[in-house]
């Protein structure tokens, strides 16, 4: 049997921090996937217990969370208001392997969330402030009427929308999975520990 796992590093004994696992798992990503290695999934759920997922966009991580940026008035916007708890998936198809993060989550701050939307392309802040995200729309027409309408109500920088925000998923637990040969999986489970460190785990796959 091929040793899949040991050809890509992938041992219990050696992973002890799991921030610097999942580094080296996006940087092998970024240079295999074919587009978006930083796509996840977002689970959301509402306060009786009805989840919803959908893809957003990775932006950052460090061992305070992992960032994304969204319309606060979206679906996910209210249900991560009213429920602060989110799961995140990554499947890298190139590299057989998925990363599953949950905890808590935070808004960003208005400086950070400032900062990021300066950064974007201008049509992407024009679009921004076009689309009331998640919310019906009667043609194609209309969003591309509201993009020319903003593009003449902001000739030049293009201000926040107040609703354009960004979240914080605070890793409570990660794991990671290796496929392998005849579904014998590596699976490896982390928590974060109520002191500081992790705690690690070997899962049946
Ligand atoms: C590859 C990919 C990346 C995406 N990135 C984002 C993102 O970073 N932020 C975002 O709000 N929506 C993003 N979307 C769109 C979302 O999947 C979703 O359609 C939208 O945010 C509305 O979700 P909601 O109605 O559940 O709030 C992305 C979709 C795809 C396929």
């Amino acid at each position: 049997m091929t040793d899949v796992s040991e050809r890509n590093g992938l041992k219990l004994a050696d992973a002890n921090d799991p921030l610097a696992l999942f580094t080296r798992w996006m940087d092998d990503a970024k240079v295999s996937e074919l587009n978006d290695p930083n796509a996840m999934s977002l689970a959301t759920c509402t306060p009786d217990g009805r989840p919803s997922v959908r893809i957003v966009l990775l932006k950052r991580f460090n061992e305070r969370g992992f960032a994304f940026y969204t319309n606060g008035e979206s679906r996910k916007g209210h249900e991560l208001r009213e429920n602060q708890h989110a799961a995140l998936c990554l499947h890298w198809k190139s590299r057989q392997r998925q990363v599953r993060i949950e905890g808590p989550i935070s808004e960003l701050p208005p400086e950070d969330v400032d900062a990021y939307f300066k950064r974007r392309h201008r049509m992407s802040q024009i679009g921004a402030w076009a689309s009331h995200q998640s919310q019906p729309l009667a043609s194609r027409e209309e969003l591309l009427k509201r993009t020319e309408e903003f593009e003449k109500k902001f000739p030049g920088e293009v201000p926040r929308p107040p609703y354009w925000t960004g979240f914080l998923v605070k890793p409570e637990t990660m794991e990671f999975w290796q496929e392998r040969e005849y579904r014998l999986h590596d699976r490896f489970v982390f928590h974060a520990e109520a002191g500081g460190g992790w705690s690690k785990q070997r899962l049946y796959p």
